[in-house]
C-alpha cells in the first residue's frame, strides 16, 4: 500500500537543548568515546546550531539550559530527565561524571514553573532509556536505566511502561536503538534487544520499520520525529529511504563531532510534553 505523505501530521513541540560549549570526550563511558580521539569544538557547535535551526524552521520550540564548565556531555539533554503531562521526572545518572547535570535540569523545570518535578530514585537516564509511545512509555534497561526506575516512572508519570532489555553496547541507550515516529509508529534495529524484547516489539509494532546495522551503527535511529518530519543522521540513507516510502519527510543532519561523544541529533534534544 502506497501512503501519501500528506496523510502524516506533524505536531508543534517545545523541546529543550543545551548549546555544547563545553562538549569534550575527556572520559569513555560508551564504546563511541575515545578521549584520544580530539572533539573540534568549533565543528560540535556548528553542528549542534544546525539541529536547532532545523528544529526551529520546522516550526518548533526550543528552550535552552545553560552549559556548565566541567560537564562535557550536557549537551546530551535527553538524559537529563522526561517530561510527560508537564511532570518531569529528572534524571539519576548511571556515572559519576555526569551525576551534575541532574541538578543543572531539575531548576530549569522548577524555575521553567513545572509541577510536580520529582528526581529518580534508582538509576534513570530519562528520554535517553524513557520514549513515549502514544498511550505508552517504551524504557530500556540493560546498560544505563534500571527496571526498578521503570516501576517508578510508571507511580510517577502515571502511564503503563514496557521494558525492553538492551544487549548490544554500542547501542545503550533507547534512543540509539529505536526511535519513535508517531503514535503508533517506530522504527528499531532487532539485534540490539534481548530476544524477548524482539517478540514484544514485533507483536506490539508489527508495522514498524526495521533498521539495517549499517544505519543503526550511523547512529539514524537517534532520530527526532515529530510525527511527518524525521530529523536523523544523514549517513543513515536506508532509513531515509524507507522513511520517505512510507510517508514520512526525513530531514537529515550531520553530526559527526557529537557522535564522538556517543550522541547523535535526538540525544540532543529533550521533548517538553504539556500538561
Ligand atoms: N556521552 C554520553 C553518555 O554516554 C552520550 C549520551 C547520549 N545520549 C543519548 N540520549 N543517547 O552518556
Amino acid at each position: 500500500m502506497k501512503t501519501s505523505s500528506s496523510a502524516r501530521a506533524a505536531r508543534r513541540r517545545r523541546y529543550l537543548l543545551c548549546p555544547p560549549r563545553h562538549f569534550a570526550v575527556e572520559y569513555a563511558i560508551n564504546p563511541w568515546m575515545d578521549p584520544a580521539r580530539p572533539v573540534e569544538p568549533a565543528a560540535a557547535l556548528q553542528q549542534w546550531n544546525g539541529l536547532r535551526a532545523v528544529l526551529l524552521d520546522l516550526g518548533h520550540r526550543v528552550e535552552l539550559l545553560t552549559p556548565v564548565r566541567g560537564l562535557p556531555d550536557m549537551v546530551f539533554t535527553a538524559n537529563g530527565a522526561t517530561v510527560v503531562d508537564g511532570r518531569v521526572l529528572v534524571a539519576r545518572f548511571r556515572h559519576h561524571q555526569r551525576a551534575a547535570e541532574a541538578d543543572a535540569h531539575r531548576r530549569w523545570f522548577v524555575a521553567a514553573g513545572y509541577r510536580p518535578v520529582h528526581t529518580a530514585g534508582p538509576v534513570n537516564e530519562g528520554e535517553g532509556d524513557f520514549l513515549l509511545a502514544g498511550p505508552r512509555i517504551l524504557a530500556a534497561t540493560g546498560f544505563r536505566t534500571s527496571r526498578a526506575a521503570h516501576r517508578e516512572a510508571r507511580r510517577l508519570l502515571d502511564r503503563p511502561v514496557v521494558t525492553l532489555t538492551l544487549v548490544d553496547p554500542r547501542f545503550y541507550h533507547l534512543d540509539t536503538a529505536l526511535a519513535v515516529l508517531d503514535d503508533d509508529r517506530i522504527m528499531y534495529y532487532p539485534p540490539a534487544f534481548a530476544p524477548a524484547s524482539r517478540r514484544l516489539l514485533h507483536v506490539l509494532y508489527p508495522r514498524a520499520i526495521l533498521a539495517s546495522e549499517a544505519d543503526a551503527v550511523a547512529f539514524g535511529l537517534n532520530a527526532v520525529s515529530d510525527g511527518r518530519h524525521v530529523v536523523l543522521p544523514a549517513a543513515a540513507r536506508g532509513l531515509a529511504d524507507r522513511l520517505h516510502a512510507e510517508g514520512y519527510v526525513p530531514v537529515p543532519v550531520r553530526m559527526p563531532e557529537l557522535l564522538k561523544g556517543g550522541g547523535g541529533p535526538k540525544c540532543c534534544v529533550l521533548e517538553l510534553r504539556p500538561a
